[in-house]
């Protein structure tokens, strides 16, 4: 059985050592915050004991669980692990000393794995002596209840690295899929236009948020809405991403940030969080009402929907996903009702790429642009 480290006992790190603990690894989760540490520790119980009140375990799981990981505040615990995983701060530079430390500390066979968002695995690895063992292995919040994780292999990483990640994972009963090392990697990326464009119809005073909101879960049975959403996530974060993917793209227009999720972020208007948002969340608080109007919510949702796609397919034109890998990561990663390429075969291609050359010749602006991958397709008669 391998031995799993975790670096960093937030909210990713402690749903990481949950998983592997829940498959019979022996863990070990590691942060240098001792209160940190014990936070981690309380509120793995506390889950583990609403499970076993819901029967979906027993007590002797819970405490066989429990026993399981074991928790440090050094990484020389580390040096008997066969598989580390880092969820530690997203900074370059940090996850890059980290990485060459531990290194030093573990066996020669033991992969080095990274739960980045954003940040480039070959970078990470070339902090290594021996970058063929680092990968990028990205879980989604809750770690625990989200089956989707993202496998990414850096140009360093050996093929082998890759398959014992992506198999043991597997056995762990997530959703693995294979992404390229691209800024976002897949589902950071091709959800880029659920809250861009989302964004970008609300500047242009077509709709309210409410109104919008109403839209994507009325029409397109998203489970939440791209404000609530943007909300839930936080302004800060959720823009952060944003522009972390637009300047990692050389500027690609396509992902450009909005200013009006800037101005929230900068009032502090975070989203649930911080109370306010694009909606308040004080007590007394009255829900806005959307304007029911269906003609207009087509138009909304048809908008969101075809640049979804379309970033969807030209994803799958750069190689960044398989078809298949695209859509199990967007239903999986994200609880979108329907894959994105499975949506476009179902509405028409012909009609998806007809919606995006309309904005394309209405606004002339290069993100509207479509993927070739979509025009080529409905060129050969062919669906994804
Ligand atoms: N939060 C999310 O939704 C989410 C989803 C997927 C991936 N991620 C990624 O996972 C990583 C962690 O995110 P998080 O939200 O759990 O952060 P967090 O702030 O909740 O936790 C980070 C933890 O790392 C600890 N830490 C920082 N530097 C350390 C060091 N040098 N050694 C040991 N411990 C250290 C901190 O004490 C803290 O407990 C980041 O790379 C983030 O991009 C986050």
């Amino acid at each position: 059985m391998f031995k799993i480290g975790v670096l960093g006992a937030g909210s990713m790190g402690s749903g990481i050592a949950q998983v592997a603990a829940q498959c019979g690894h022996p863990v070990i989760l590691c942060d240098t915050n001792a209160a940190q540490l014990d936070n981690a520790k309380i509120s793995l119980a506390k889950t583990l004991e609403k499970l076993v009140e819901k029967a979906k375990i027993t007590a002797a799981e819970s405490q066989a669980m429990q026993q399981r990981i074991s928790y440090a505040n050094s990484i020389q615990d580390f040096s008997a692990c066969d598989l580390i995983i880092e969820a530690i701060i997203e900074n370059l530079e940090i996850k890059k000393t980290v990485f060459s430390q531990l290194e030093s500390i573990v066996s020669e066979t033991c992969i080095l794995a990274s739960n980045t968002s954003s940040l480039s695995i070959a970078s990470i690895a070339s902090a290594c002596k021996n970058p063929q063992r680092v990968i990028g292995i990205h879980f989604f919040n809750p770690a625990p209840l989200m089956p989707l994780v993202e496998i990414i292999p850096a140009v360093q990483t050996s093929d082998a690295s890759t398959k014992t990640s992506r198999d043991l994972v597997d056995s762990w009963k997530k959703v693995t899929v294979l992404a390229k090392d691209t800024p976002g990697f897949i589902v950071n990326r091709v959800a880029r236009p659920f809250y861009g464009e989302a964004l970008r119809i609300y500047e242009e005073g077509i709709a309210d948020f409410a109104t919008i909101d109403w839209a994507m879960t009325e029409l397109g049975g998203f489970k939440m809405g791209p404000f609530t959403l943007m909300d839930y996530i936080g302004n800060d974060v959720n823009y952060a991403v944003t522009e972390s993917v637009f300047t990692s793209f050389y500027y690609d227009p396509r992902y450009k940030p909005s200013l009006t999720q800037k101005r929230h972020a900068e009032a502090g208007w975070f989203g649930r969080k911080s109370g306010r948002g694009y909606y308040s969340y004080a007590k007394d608080a009255l829900s806005p009402e959307p304007k029911k109007d269906l003609k207009l919510a087509e138009q909304i949702f048809n908008r969101v929907l075809v640049m979804l796609i379309n970033e969807a397919a030209d994803a799958v034109f750069l190689n960044i996903a398989s078809v298949k890998d695209v859509d199990l990561a967007m239903t999986k990663g994200v609880n979108y009702p329907k894959g994105l390429l499975q949506w476009a075969n179902e509405l028409g291609i012909d009609k998806v790429l007809e919606q995006l050359d309309a904005l394309y010749n209405e606004y002339r602006e290069d993100r509207y642009r479509a993927s070739v991958l979509l025009r080529r397709k409905v060129q050969s008669g062919q669906g994804f």
